[in-house]
């Protein structure tokens, strides 16, 4: 008789205990149903668009805050605040959301990627400084998973070059570094609100910073590059280019009676995670997300590593990552792949068309051609290629009990007991296919 569900052995979690993301309240409906009540559903300075604005803004200590309606829009917000245009470098990580760097493009700036540290998958701070070119203008750092990128350094990095920090804390709200807010870290910073993220809004993005200048440019790009004044009406002049990225009132009144949960969520994630984390370092080959000490994560996402090669096992590391999440999946343990290749990887960088005639990658006024070479990401391969993550999206970490924890950690120990079984699991590999996308046959 086999020991593992795969094979028909029992199952470790039972059914029933994970909890489904985003929770949505008798209070969270009541928000909505009150903008349906008052009938202003968009506007300028609307008024849950406002409110929500003053308390993310009180929440994470910033002097100014722009609700948009996505990430993206906050972190281009950010990009056109710094001034990047035609021919700018800006520098970020390989191992990101692409909207880290499509951003970028968007204001016509080239992505120039930077491995990661293999600890904690940020952007590896030591090969920063041989990426800046005298075209380089911006960073932005991404606090990948939750947890916030190494900011003393990068902020040395950009004082010395004169380059503008933009902290992509998309997937970090309410993580701290060194008592500080995440989004606060940089001169500019942008959350998602996707429904995916610790502070969910259905979609939603928030961009925050001090600077009055890069506020008041940020603002422009989110309405048609018009001047507005908070409470005025519009001219409908526009001084720059904008784009249209105003958020709405249902979204907003969601996102702003979720926020009252928040901390909540952010303590139960810790607790979770700290518990996987025990767990998962009693057993070999396995390496739970490791967290410096002078910051916080809300595990955004909990990524394992595997390590074949400690546990004997040789030959494609991904096969046996597949194997192990296969296991775990028949014992009832939510897991799953994000991101599976280093951005730079992604076809869009490979084919270099970017929105049409190379640019912004042979822009003219870029005067060459950025090369992306998928090679020079050792660290991030290493990643994608040997970790999963626990509790997929739908079923995240932050909201669900400690006892599924629990359950989750057996599950774990049951899997890595029975290796010889995990070994015969039969994966169907990954094929090419002709557009150059990797699919499951
Ligand atoms: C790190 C990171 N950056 C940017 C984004 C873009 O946010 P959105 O999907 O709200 O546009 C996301 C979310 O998907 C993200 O995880």
């Amino acid at each position: 008789m086999s020991n593992l569900a795969y094979f028909g052995g029992s199952k470790t979690v039972p059914d029933g205990l994970q909890v489904r993301w985003p929770v949505i309240t008798e209070e969270d409906k009541r928000a909505v149903m009150a903008v349906l009540e008052r009938g202003t559903l968009w506007g300028a300075n609307a008024p849950e668009a406002t409110a929500f604005q003053n308390e993310w803004a009180e929440y994470i200590g910033s002097q100014y805050c722009i609700a948009l309606n996505s990430g993206t829009a906050a972190l281009h917000c950010a990009v056109a605040a710094a001034g990047i245009g035609p021919g700018d470098e800006v520098i970020t990580s390989a191992f990101s959301f692409l909207a880290s760097a499509t951003a970028i493009m968007h204001s016509n700036g080239v992505p120039i990627f930077v491995d990661i540290d293999p600890r904690i998958f940020n952007l590896d701070v030591r090969q920063v400084e041989a990426k800046i070119t005298p075209r380089t203008k911006a960073i932005v750092a991404v606090d990948i998973h939750g947890v916030p990128a190494d900011y003393d350094e990068l902020r040395a990095v950009a004082e010395k070059h004169n380059l503008v920090l933009i902290e992509d804390a998309c997937q970090a709200h309410g993580s701290l570094y060194k008592g500080v807010k995440a989004g606060k870290l940089g001169a500019m910073g942008a959350f998602s609100l996707n429904t995916t993220k610790n502070l969910p809004g259905g979609e939603g993005g928030l961009f925050v910073t001090d600077s009055a200048e890069f506020h008041g440019k940020a603002n422009m790009t989110r309405i048609f590059g018009e001047y507005i004044e908070p409470g005025k009406g519009r001219s409908y002049k526009a001084y720059t280019l904008g784009w249209h990225y105003r958020t709405q009132e249902m979204p907003a009144a969601f996102a702003r009676s979720q926020l009252k949960r928040l901390d909540t969520y952010v303590a139960n994630a810790q607790r979770n995670g700290q518990y996987l984390t025990e767990v998962l370092n009693t057993i070999d080959g396995v390496t739970p997300p490791y967290i410096p000490p002078d910051r916080t994560t809300n595990y955004h996402k909990f990524r394992v590593i595997l390590d074949p090669r400690a546990l004997g096992v040789e030959g494609d590391p991904k096969l046996f990552r597949d194997r192990v999440m296969a296991a775990l999946k028949a014992e009832g343990v939510s897991v799953a792949l994000w991101q599976t290749f280093p951005l730079p990887a992604n076809p869009l960088f490979q084919i270099g068309e970017g929105y049409g005639k190379k640019c912004p990658f042979a822009c003219p006024h870029y005067g060459q051609q950025a090369v992306y070479n998928p090679d020079d990401y050792p660290a991030t391969w290493h990643l994608v290629n040997n970790s999963f993550v626990v509790c997929e999206e739908t079923y995240p970490i932050y909201p669900q009990p400690l006892e599924l924890m629990k359950y989750y950690g057996e599950a774990f120990k049951k899997v890595f007991a029975n290796l010889d079984e995990v070994l015969k699991i039969e994966i169907k590999p990954a094929v090419e296919v002709a557009d150059g996308r990797v699919e499951k046959v």
